[in-house]
């Protein structure tokens, strides 16, 4: 039993934030009959809405995260024995969409404070072979976007941000989403913005915001006339209903996301753990908190993960590896000199900051964690 005499729910599960303002949009496309992008005007009004708050010129929806990442690289010409140069912590969704196009995934350590790519291991792996370079934005905190683009324009690269968890995020004032060539979100259940399932390209090139336009819809160039070869990767009119409800509500849900970030440090803040902040350059919108554990706790990480799951707290662990290490990445040949992920995923812990989460409820998970984490830091 913690020390706290506050108890969490059993069975804790915290979903999207949604009102009646949502529920009459989806019944509005329910009754109107009008489903698809083709037969309804949201999912164009969407895509607007959403290219002008990211300041991006062509917003081009689809229906996953991933669909917008394949999307992107596909029209960004990535093909068999193209090597991209990837964040070795990330999601699957960052690096399947290489794997689909046959490419090739160069897996760079991320650097220890904020878990984005490393610009200089980034830029030790270019090769002849290297087209791009895909960047994520881990946990609402912006890569170092700059030096980033820089060193893509040197060697030539396109530059392609995975901004799957980091909508409304900032760098250097300017919200992500037209900062590299292109920007791909999802908005997944538990994103900051929710369509259920979805996703999100925005570009200010507008060649390739036509090649993605016509990728998700078959390769179709105009009616009956097939240029190349696509996906079925359009987004439905309900999830773009949402959408726009969702994106008005963006703001508000970020400021709750980083107000839950900060119960937890202030809980957390004198146990001598590493916790998340924020580069000087960035405004982080904190879609996960994540902490360190001190080296000497990595190999109890597990059993504290389940004390804090018996004491109901909704912990997790992202990411447990790096991804070179699943059985899916077996065809690459390694060492692939990631010591900063290896560090990083045998330590990491995280909370959810999800806007449905209340805030007294968030103190109590703060308050909970801080006194099963201080009875192993003694
Ligand atoms: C960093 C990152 N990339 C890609 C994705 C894929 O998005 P989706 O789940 O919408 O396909 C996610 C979603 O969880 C993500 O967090």
């Amino acid at each position: 039993m913690s020390k706290n005499t506050k108890r969490l729910p059993e069975n804790l599960r915290f979903g999207p934030l949604f009102d009646e303002e949502e529920v009459e949009m989806v019944c509005e496309v329910v009754r109107s009959g009008r489903l698809t992008q083709f037969s309804s005007s949201l999912v164009a009004e969407f895509e607007d809405a959403f290219a002008a708050y990211v300041g991006a010129p062509a917003g081009i929806a689809v229906n996953s995260g991933t669909a917008a990442l394949h999307t992107a690289l596909a029209a960004a010409g990535i093909g068999p024995g193209d090597e991209v140069i990837v964040p070795a912590f990330t999601f699957i969704g960052t690096v399947g969409p290489i794997l689909q196009q046959q490419a090739i995934p160069v897996f760079t350590d991320i650097e220890p404070q904020r878990f984005c790519i490393s610009v200089e291991d980034a830029a030790r792996k270019i090769t002849p072979k290297t087209k791009a370079i895909l960047a994520v934005d881990m946990f609402g905190h912006p890569a170092d976007l700059d030096p980033l683009r820089e060193l893509a324009a040197q060697h030539n690269l396109i530059f392609i941000e995975d901004a799957c968890q980091a909508h409304g995020a900032k760098y250097k004032g300017v919200r992500v989403g037209n900062l590299a060539d292109v920007t791909c979100f999802s908005f997944y259940e538990s994103k900051n913005m929710t369509t259920g399932e979805g996703g999100m390209i925005t570009t200010g090139d507008e060649r390739l915001a036509k090649l993605c336009r016509m990728i998700r819809h078959q390769g179709e160039e105009n009616w009956g006339i097939i240029r190349r070869l696509g996906f079925n990767y359009r987004m439905q009119a309900l999830q773009a209903a949402l959408g726009l409800v969702q994106l008005r509500k963006l703001d508000m849900f970020n400021e709750m996301r980083r107000e839950r970030a900060a119960i937890y440090t202030e809980a957390l803040s004198d146990l001598g753990l590493q916790l998340p902040g924020e580069s000087p350059k960035v405004w982080s919108v904190f879609h996960v908190y994540s902490f360190l554990l001190p080296r000497p706790l990595a190999e109890r990480r597990d059993e504290i993960v389940e004390r804090l799951k018996e004491e109901r707290v909704p912990v997790g662990i992202a990411y447990p590896r790096p991804l070179y290490a699943s059985p899916v990445f077996a065809h690459l040949e390694g060492p692939f000199d990631c010591p900063v992920t290896e560090d990083v995923c045998s330590r990491v812990i995280t909370l959810p900051t999800l806007q449905s989460i209340p805030v007294e409820t968030a103190k109590t998970i703060g308050e909970i964690t801080r006194d099963v984490l201080s009875e192993y830091m003694k």
